[in-house]
């Protein structure tokens, strides 16, 4: 290996400098480079490893014998795609406190409990803090070995030894190898680390979870190419101060990214949500202004989220606008064709937004809901009871039909829901019959609102 030297590495994606400058050269990320002492880096391929692989007809390729081992959380099962895939990676982001810990600790008892032998080894935590949270989890099983270890060839070669059906490292940031020369939690760290890890997971078919921490950004600390040496991202989030949590796949080779696991922390753990009548909804069908509830579908189920928006004159500078669940640049847009197409004249005023529940609302079918909600809080005037709105919005103001129209309405008709705003562009696409729901067909935004404000 070559001899170690200084070299600038852009905490963001990685990429090396060999003098410090402002701004990345490759990302353009501002302040991210940090001096770090690196070794030669990886080995040269030798022409013999080159040689060693062929290319083969696909059909010759064994198919997978192992079938997906459960963890016995419903949720996180089918959020990996119907459970953990041998030899796989998963990598599970979070803010701290989230419970990110208590998730795999739990992952890992289901998973003894099947008959697996798991290793869960952290270097975050001492052996005596692990079993304090066993204890309160009521984990109770030999087969769930614990080790206190952040060198990466110990636990590496620890994986080896105990041949473990699964095994946890919290957290990757922890981790180091004594022959890469710079600080544990550095991006080359974390990448090497990493990498002796998943090629350990790959070898040996143990699948590894690795917990990560993520960034204020909100993106899993360390270089960008971490999320590409996993096989699957997770993200574990929901409001620390509720009890409810969201587990969401941002990449899974082995499964979908839009399914969403809901879970509530409870004294005793995680306990699955699987009823999600009440989970984003904070009223039940009272009228009240700036509140108006959108189905939504979030991987293979749809969800019904409540938007809620308030509007306020502003006392001095310039308005607020604050968004939290919603996508802020949709809102802006929301706010601008509100001024345009509905003659509402919002400059002047704070607007907020939010998506009740912590939940993240990406699709633009919430936003008829949203632009409703901001309507009815500025006028003060309440949308009608019972009502559910779905629809994009367009610049013109025009409302445009959604995907999956037929479960949505089947979800609001299914909770109780009296009355649908449905894009007229969905008329075509109702294949079903929603006893007890009155739809309402839109094309514009003024048309939804005189539907739905009272
Ligand atoms: P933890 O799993 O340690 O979070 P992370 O690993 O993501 O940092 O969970 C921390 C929080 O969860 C902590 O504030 C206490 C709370 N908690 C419960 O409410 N119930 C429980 O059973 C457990 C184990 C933790
Ligand atoms: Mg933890």
């Amino acid at each position: 290996m070559a001899k170690a030297r200084t070299v600038f590495v852009c905490q963001q994606c990685g990429a090396q400098a060999p003098r410090w400058m402002g701004r990345c050269s490759e990302c353009g990320e501002w302040d991210s480079l940090v001096e770090e002492l690196v070794g030669g880096g990886p080995p040269a391929a030798s022409a013999t490893a080159a040689a060693a692989t062929t290319p083969q007809p696909i059909t010759s390729v064994a198919p997978p014998d192992q079938p997906r081992l459960r963890t016995g959380l419903g949720e996180l099962d089918r959020v990996l795609g119907g459970g953990v895939v041998a030899g796989s990676v998963v990598l599970i982001g979070g803010d701290p406190g989230i419970g990110k810990s208590t998730l795999l600790l739990q992952a890992c008892d289901g998973l003894s409990l099947g008959g697996q032998r798991t290793l869960y080894v952290t270097g975050e935590e001492s052996l005596m803090q692990m079993r304090l949270r066993a204890e309160r989890l009521g984990v109770h099983t030999d087969s769930l070995l614990v080790l206190a270890e952040t060198n990466a060839d110990s636990i590496a070669a620890q994986i080896g030894s105990t041949a473990p059906g699964f095994a946890v490292v919290d957290s990757i940031q922890m981790v180091y190898r004594p022959d890469v020369g710079s600080a544990p939690g550095s991006v080359s760290q974390v990448r090497e680390s990493a990498a002796l890890l998943v090629q350990l997971a790959k070898s040996s078919g143990v699948p590894v979870a690795l917990i990560g921490h993520v960034t204020k950004q909100g993106a899993i600390a360390g270089p960008r190419v971490l999320e590409h040496m996993v096989d699957t991202v997770l993200y574990f989030e929901g409001d620390k101060y509720q009890s409810y949590r969201l587990l969401r796949a941002v990449k899974n080779r082995f499964g979908p990214t839009d399914e969403l696991g809901v879970f509530e922390m409870r004294t005793s753990g995680l306990a699955e949500v699987t009823d999600l009548a009440d989970v984003f909804v904070s009223r039940r069908r009272g009228a009240a202004p700036g509140s108006v509830v959108v189905p939504c579908i979030e991987g293979t189920r749809a969800i019904l989220v409540e938007v809620q928006a308030l509007v306020s004159r502003a006392n001095f500078g310039t308005p607020e606008r604050k968004v939290s669940g919603l996508d802020r640049n949709r809102v802006s847009m929301l706010l601008a064709v509100l001024e345009k197409r509905t003659e509402l004249v919002l400059a002047g005023h704070d607007v907020f937004v939010n998506a009740v529940g912590g939940v993240r609302v990406v699709e633009p079918a919430a936003d008829l809901a949203a632009a409703v909600a901001i309507a009815s809080s500025f006028t003060d005037r309440p949308v009608a009871a019972e009502v559910v709105a779905v629809g994009e919005v367009g610049l013109a103001g025009e409302v445009r039909g959604v995907a999956q129209i037929d479960a949505r309405l089947r979800e609001a008709a299914k909770l109780g829901w009296k009355l649908a705003i449905v894009p007229r562009d969905n008329a075509r696409s109702i294949h079903q019959r929603h006893e007890d729901l009155e739809i309402v067909f839109v094309s514009s935004l003024a048309e939804a609102l005189e539907a739905a404000v009272a």
